[in-house]
């Protein structure tokens, strides 16, 4: 009898289906009484829409609403869909949880062949010493699959920013390390701890589209020593070296068969501008319209299309060929926060498909609180285009003028 029902759970898991996933968190609020709430957005990639599993937590963690239900950012069609969640876990006390997805199985990754997947994220809650209020997870995301060339050395730069301005470092390996497995990249593929992926081509030829699965945990760092202090008073050191969240990033990475040249602009797109840069910041208000303008060529092959991976709201649009438009308007409910925007540019040559290079920007999204400025900062970059530079240029007078250097600057336009 013990048999037979285990061999029915396994079978009911057989499909083959998961492309990797994803989780951030925001913290929202701390009531006088101790009570925190948290936001945890996350994505799920599998080959179908109507796919999904459950994130089981572990810890401290109270009552929760779902404020999302799985909805669809982006699909190729019977390729892999990605869909967002978002949850608000509303907890007693400061104390942290675990939430973690388990399961099988892995989309065929026959290049390193992981059937299990799991994924753990670790949500710190504790005051912070430094800040003044609880820490908020690196935030990051990516498609569910990347295509690579199989003659085609690649880096692929994934964004990975901290809003608190913790130090971001990416490592190979899917939850506590005791418990990953493997817990080895494939051996195609250097991870930095700055978040670079190398590709080296070092497989042979292939006439056959291979993956790898690709599991990655994000961590952030504090840039000195900090302590966390529990609603009930019990403190804990965190020095440079110690982690403070911990996040999960997943997906497949496809190897494609050769192509005739690597070069950008060829088979595979090149941007153009405007584009942004990859890792630009974007800064846009609560319900105004951020538009991001994507222009990419190719000689030797045909634009076909835009993938992208953010928030779930995001609309894309092609006013003319090469050229694309990716439109969000954050909600109040965003407010403060910051996204981020990934994307790449497909193209096809002779029934193959080739992806462009990763291309991320990160999205602030405005909020009202307005210090009252005296005095005039004179300049001639723009909010849109030089926002990080006149964040700068800002922050260097208030700290000419006497304010704390670890003050956040956010602008917006008035009127
Ligand atoms: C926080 O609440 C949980 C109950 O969910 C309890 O087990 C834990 O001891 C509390 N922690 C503190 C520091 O009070
Ligand atoms: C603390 O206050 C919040 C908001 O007033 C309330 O929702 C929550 O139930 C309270 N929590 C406790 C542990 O009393
Ligand atoms: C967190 O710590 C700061 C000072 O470090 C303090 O002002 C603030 O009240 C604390 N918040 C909570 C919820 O304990
Ligand atoms: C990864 O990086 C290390 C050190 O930089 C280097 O020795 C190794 O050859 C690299 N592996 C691949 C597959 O590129
Ligand atoms: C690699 O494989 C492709 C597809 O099967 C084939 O067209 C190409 O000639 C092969 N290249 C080499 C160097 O063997
Ligand atoms: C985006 O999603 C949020 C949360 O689901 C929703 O409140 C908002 O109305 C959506 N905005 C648009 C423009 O669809």
């Amino acid at each position: 009898m013990f048999l037979l029902v285990l061999s029915l759970l396994v079978s009911g898991s057989q499909a083959s289906h998961f492309l990797g996933t994803m989780m951030t968190y925001y913290p929202v609020e701390t009531q006088t009484n101790g009570s925190v709430s948290v936001i945890l957005r996350y994505k799920q990639n599998f080959v179908e829409c109507s796919q999904s599993v459950t994130w089981n937590c572990e810890g401290n963690c109270g009552s929760w609403t779902r404020m999302l239900p799985l909805t669809k950012v982006e699909e190729v069609s019977g390729e892999w869909c990605q869909t967002e969640g978002v949850i608000t876990h509303q907890l007693p006390n400061n104390t942290g949880f675990q939430t973690k997805l388990d399961g099988g199985l892995w989309i065929d990754n026959i290049l390193n062949r992981i059937v299990y997947w799991r994924a753990v994220a670790a949500v710190e809650l504790r005051n912070r010493s430094d800040i003044g209020k609880p820490n908020t997870s690196p935030q990051t995301t990516i498609l569910p699959a990347l295509r690579v060339p199989v003659n085609c050395p690649r880096t692929i730069n994934l964004l990975a920013f901290d809003p608190d301005g913790d130090e971001v470092k990416c490592r190979y390996g899917n939850a506590a390390d005791s418990e990953c497995n493997p817990c080895n990249p494939p051996p195609v593929l250097n991870v930095s701890s700055s978040c670079s992926l190398t590709f080296s081509s070092s497989v042979s030829n292939t006439s056959s589209e291979l993956r790898y699965a690709v599991q990655l945990v994000v961590e952030d760092f504090p840039r000195q020593t900090i302590t966390l202090t529990e609603t009930g008073g019990s403190q804990e050191v965190k020095t440079t070296s110690d982690a403070i969240s911990k996040i999960p990033l997943q997906f497949a990475l496809k190897v494609i068969p050769e192509v005739p040249s690597c070069a950008e602009g060829s088979y595979v797109a090149r941007f153009l501008p405007p584009t942004p840069d990859n890792r630009a910041q974007k800064f846009i208000q609560v319900n105004k319209v951020l538009e991001i303008n994507i222009r990419a060529e190719a000689t030797h092959s045909t634009v076909t299309g835009l993938l992208f991976s953010g928030p779930h709201n995001v609309s894309k649009s092609s006013p003319g060929s090469g050229s694309f438009t990716l439109s969000w308007t954050p909600t109040a409910a965003e407010s403060g926060q910051s996204h981020p925007i990934c994307f790449v540019v497909e193209t096809s040559y002779n029934y193959n498909t080739y992806h462009s290079e990763l291309r991320c920007v990160a999205v602030t999204v405005g909020n009202y609180y307005v210090v009252a400025l005296r005095g005039r900062i004179s300049t001639s970059l723009s909010l849109e285009n030089d926002y990080d530079a006149l964040v700068k240029q800002i922050k260097d007078e208030l700290t000419r003028r006497g304010l704390h250097t670890g003050m956040n600057v956010r602008l917006h336009r008035m009127g």
